[in-house]
């Protein structure tokens, strides 16, 4: 059977439910495209899991600050597709903004024809006119302090996502930790019937980990972008020899990052994977989160500490 691209949320609910009403399991991985390996080692780990795979393809403007690249992020559509196709992915479902959020004001051109990546509307152009999912707290730190909205803006696609598809099991990445955090407990705060499924960090061979900004960087931030990734291992090698100290960890990872002149550390913090509170010791095991930026280009990655002993 070819793969099957829904552009409506209508023909997506169709797909599915005739899935559903067929009895198969039904997995979604919801990405905003320009895949790389990390997406698509969700789409193998999902086509494990369920009969049928569903891959959500939408750069979500409600996620993106003002300032941020949401006009200039890529949108490589036919090339992902044929990714996709290749990893057995049944459905892909990719609505243009105006399809999965009413306007209130419309961007300068008006919105483009449903099926075309709309870059023409901006972030501040699509407002949903008023129901959004907060999942208060944990959207306000790290990543949220950097980025007001943000999470506000994933968790009120996601569900959306969650509503239209009515998936049996939803993939993420680790590569996203907060993310994962923000949408476990908005599942479980919303008694929402999906299995959430966390897939490891994919990481390039000298450890950067895959990210579709990655294609942003010029070769001299390309190298320098590793330094995340060394004041991780660094923080690592100090538990494994027995540092168990969260903030002596932390000064030593920043300090990783403060030795890259083309590095700018927004924020590096040792805390609690479900909480994100700062932990003062890492004897139980801990979240290493870290975001800093590479010229123009910000980037995060985050590391488990487990302590000798602990699983
Ligand atoms: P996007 O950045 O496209 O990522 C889609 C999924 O791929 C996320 O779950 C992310 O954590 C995962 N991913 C990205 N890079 C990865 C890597 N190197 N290794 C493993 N997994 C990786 O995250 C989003 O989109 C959006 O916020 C979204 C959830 C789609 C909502 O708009």
């Amino acid at each position: 059977m070819p793969m099957e691209i829904l552009r409506t949320i209508a023909e997506a609910r169709t797909a599915c439910r005739n899935r559903k009403d067929a009895h198969l399991s039904l997995a979604l991985v919801p990405t905003m495209g320009a895949l790389h390996a990390g997406h698509l080692s969700l789409v193998q780990s999902a086509r494990e899991r369920a009969d049928v795979v569903a891959a959500s393809v939408f750069v979500n403007p409600l996620q993106f600050g003002p300032d941020e690249d949401f006009t200039r992020y890529p949108r490589p559509f036919e090339h992902d597709c044929g990714l996709l196709e290749a990893q057995g992915v049944a459905l892909v479902f990719a609505p243009a903004p105006e399809e999965m959020y009413p306007f209130r004001r419309l961007a300068a051109g008006g919105p483009t024809q449903a099926g075309e990546c709309s870059a023409a509307a901006t972030p501040e152009a699509v407002v949903p006119d008023s129901t959004f999912v907060e999942v208060g707290g944990l959207s306000d730190k790290l990543e949220g302090r950097s980025r007001p909205g943000h999470f506000r803006g994933v968790a009120t696609v996601v569900a959306k996502l969650f509503h239209i598809v009515e998936p049996d099991l939803a993939f993420f990445g680790q590569k996203d930790a907060q993310q994962v955090v923000v949408i476990r407990r908005m599942v479980r705060d919303l008694n929402l019937p999906v299995e959430i499924v966390v897939c490891p960090i994919v990481r390039e061979p000298d450890g950067l980990a895959m990210s579709s900004r990655n294609a942003y960087l010029d070769p001299a931030h390309r190298r320098a972008a590793t330094v995340l990734y060394r004041a991780l291992m660094r923080m690592e090698d100090l538990t494994r020899a027995g540092e168990r100290d969260g903030a002596r960890l932390a000064e030593a990872g920043r300090r990783v990052i403060q030795e890259e002149p083309l590095a700018r550390l927004d924020y590096l913090e040792v805390v609690a994977p479900e909480t994100l509170d700062s932990v003062p010791d890492v004897s139980s095991g801990a979240l290493v989160v870290v975001a800093a930026a590479l010229g123009k280009t910000r980037l995060i990655d985050n590391l488990l500490l487990k302590p000798q002993g602990k699983p």
